[in-house]
């Protein structure tokens, strides 16, 4: 049957997938709160269409740090595709490009940055984990930058692992037959199964947890690269981090993988992590060129309905939401 929603990719992921694969893609951390909040919170937010206004032609066109994108919709990072499809990376690689618009590669890719760039032309940005041992950061943001990456996406909300519950279960470890591949012949290329997560325990020996303002300014010595700080939720982070020499921040909470209870990211490129990997998982490239395409038609449709005909005339105007009411209230 033809697939008509994004979200229907969830299901035929889950039943295509090993448990242990798909709860990995699946979780967030803890009691999963802020898992379901994140999507609870865009059910908040309602539309307040203009009409009469002439939306014959629709431009979704945007710049991110001056590359231009066909749709304000972009590919956030995803580690281990490969198990969800064969072709993993190289699949979104090829679909995103497609589609026009950015794919971020995760650090923790089962493609390294070469074999990604080897699937021709697109905009890319590299995502970093910050490595205890720094050479092995140096050598990876060279190669990223020979690569043709465009820009280094630096994480900053995992000094440890979120918790998550399903992954320590099921004690998650790469499958053997894939290996990290940005490290390969590194003994940290793989992910071995432990009495815990093998993830949590990978990050545990391997991420720096040292890492602090003082280190974006050193990645800013080692790259001419833009960095783009990836992880942060309060007002106050986001104008450290434009002061310490950020290029630009990635509002995110990480799919709710790290610390719950925290609030949803509300944005609509935070929210494309998932439907990458499961329609990867469904259907390979074209899973994920069909998935970019429905929230392209969906977007532009809302656009269109909502009286909007570029995204410059998308306003505060356009939307209510629960908690404009309390906030009235307050000025009264
Ligand atoms: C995760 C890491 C790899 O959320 O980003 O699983």
């Amino acid at each position: 049957m033809e697939i008509t929603n994004v979200m229907e990719y969830e299901a035929i992921a889950k039943q295509k997938l090993p448990k242990m694969i798909f709860d990995y893609y699946a979780a967030g951390a803890e009691d999963q709160w802020t898992l379901k909040e994140n999507r609870n919170a865009f059910s908040r937010i309602l539309f307040r269409p203009r009409i009469l206004i002439d939306v014959s032609k629709i431009d979704m066109t945007t710049t991110v740090l001056g590359f231009k994108i066909s749709m304000p919709i972009m590919i956030a990072p995803t580690a281990m595709q490969k198990m969800a499809h064969p072709e993993g990376e190289f699949a979104t690689a090829r679909a995103a490009s497609a589609a026009g618009t950015i794919m971020t590669l995760s650090s923790w890719a089962t493609s390294s940055v070469e074999e990604v760039a080897s699937t021709g032309p697109g905009i890319r940005f590299f995502q970093l984990y910050v490595f205890k041992d720094r050479n092995v950061v140096r050598q990876l943001v060279r190669r990223a930058e020979r690569a043709g990456f465009k820009a280094i996406a630096l994480t900053v909300d995992t000094p440890r692992l979120g918790r998550r519950e399903a992954d320590i279960k099921n004690r998650f470890a790469l499958p053997s037959h894939l290996t990290l591949k940005n490290f390969e012949g590194l003994d940290l290329g793989k992910i071995d199964k432990t009495n815990d997560s093998g993830l949590a325990s990978y990050v545990a020996g391997q991420v720096d947890r040292s890492l602090n303002w003082k280190d974006v300014q050193w990645l800013k010595t080692i790259t001419p690269l833009p960095i783009i700080v990836k992880g942060i939720i309060t007002a106050e982070d986001a104008i450290l981090a434009i002061q310490h020499g950020a290029a630009g921040i990635i509002v995110s909470n990480h799919g709710a993988r790290q610390l719950d209870y925290v609030p949803a990211t509300i944005m609509a490129l935070e929210e494309i992590g998932r439907p990458v990997v499961f329609s990867l998982a469904a259907d390979g490239e074209a899973g994920v060129r069909k998935v970019l395409q429905m929230l392209r038609d969906e977007f532009e449709l809302t656009m269109a309905l909502s009286g909007c005909r570029s995204l410059k005339e998308i306003t505060r105007n356009h939307i209510v939401t629960d908690w404009d009411v309390p906030r009235a209230i307050s000025r009264l």
